[in-house]
């Protein structure tokens, strides 16, 4: 079986991207594959400055993998910070990265771009994702495609440590889904928290229907025919394939705020049982915290044994 590994940033409300881009195809990774799957709150710490904030979204990130169908006895499931050895691994592999590597990752200039502050965390998070996937002698990283880059300087970094001091890491691969590269959001751009067009998995129905209503539309009538690419259909065809209600749309005869009902409903219908489980683990602090604990004791092991190897090789 594989090693499949990827980690998911406690960044607030996960959303619809989040799930069909990611969370989905790890929980359907547990039944086929050796799944290690984690919570990035030291890479969330490069953006997020509020203690309080930081701990509830890591919480609440654990809550929303469980509920939405994560089986911590199926896999590997706990919280970066809960293995410090990641950090050991981050400062060796720090001493044999080119900076030139790290200049080249789009990832920091987009984020620099954006506003945020240029910090040394922010640089050398890729070498902290190298920590996080070879410590965990992970083979496969399925990830978003604005993630490739880093899993490929992961992959450098790998082979640099291999050539200094002998065959130690496995060398990790990217896997990136080309359907759900980019998923769009409520104004037909990539759906992503930054750009706030984003539909929650998890809020009050109240909430879901209002974002579902605003996705933008054009003037096209009833019963013109509408286009494949729009955001409306898109979303339909994942929630329910082969879906007769889709099919009229773009044949003509369904309009935009039929389509908006319809997924609404859908959306609805699909995370209902997600939805009470979440409820049920929310009432229930001390089984989250189990959780936590055992996955961060598996997990630690896997660790352990690598940096034991690590630091023979490096000297330390
Ligand atoms: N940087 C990734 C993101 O923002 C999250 C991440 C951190 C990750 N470490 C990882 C993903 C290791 C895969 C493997 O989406």
């Amino acid at each position: 079986m594989k090693r499949v590994l990827s980690g998911i940033q406690p960044s607030g409300t996960l959303h619809l991207a989040n799930y069909f881009g990611m969370m989905k195809r790890m929980i359907e990774y547990q039944e086929t594959s050796d799944l290690f799957a984690f919570i990035v709150n030291y890479h969330a710490l490069t953006t997020l400055h509020d203690a309080k904030t930081l701990k509830e979204n890591t919480t609440e990130a654990l809550i929303d993998f469980v509920a939405l169908g994560l089986d911590p006895d199926k896999c590997t499931f706990w919280v970066q910070s809960d293995i410090p050895e990641v950090q050991e691994l981050t400062w060796i592999l720090s001493t044999i990265t080119p900076t030139g590597l790290l200049e080249r990752c789009h990832g920091y200039k987009d984020k620099i771009a954006k506003g945020i502050s240029a910090t040394g965390g922010l640089f050398t998070y890729p070498v902290l994702m190298a920590a996080d996937i070879l410590i965990m002698n992970s083979e496969v990283i399925p990830v978003g495609k604005d993630q490739k880059q880093h899993v490929e300087v992961a992959r450098d970094i790998a082979q640099k440590f291999n050539n200094t001091f002998g065959e130690t890491f496995i060398l990790p691969e990217p896997e990136i889904s080309e359907t759900i590269a980019t998923l769009p959001g409520l104004d037909g751009q990539k759906m992503s928290k930054s750009h706030g067009n984003t539909i929650p998995i998890f809020a009050e129905e109240a909430e879901i229907k209002k974002a579902v209503m605003s996705f933008v539309t054009d003037s096209k009538a009833i019963e013109d025919p509408k286009d494949k690419d729009h955001p409306l259909y898109t979303w339909l065809q994942l929630f329910a394939s082969e879906n007769q209600f889709a099919q009229n749309f773009l044949d003509g005869g369904v309009g935009y705020g039929d389509m908006k009902k319809k997924l609404f409903e859908v959306i609805w219908e699909y995370f209902k049982d997600a939805r009470s489980k979440r409820d049920e683990l929310k009432n229930n602090p001390d089984h989250i915290q189990e959780i936590r604990k055992k996955g961060a004791a598996k997990a630690r092991a896997v660790a352990n044994k690598i940096m034991e190897e690590v630091k023979k090789k490096v000297g330390i």
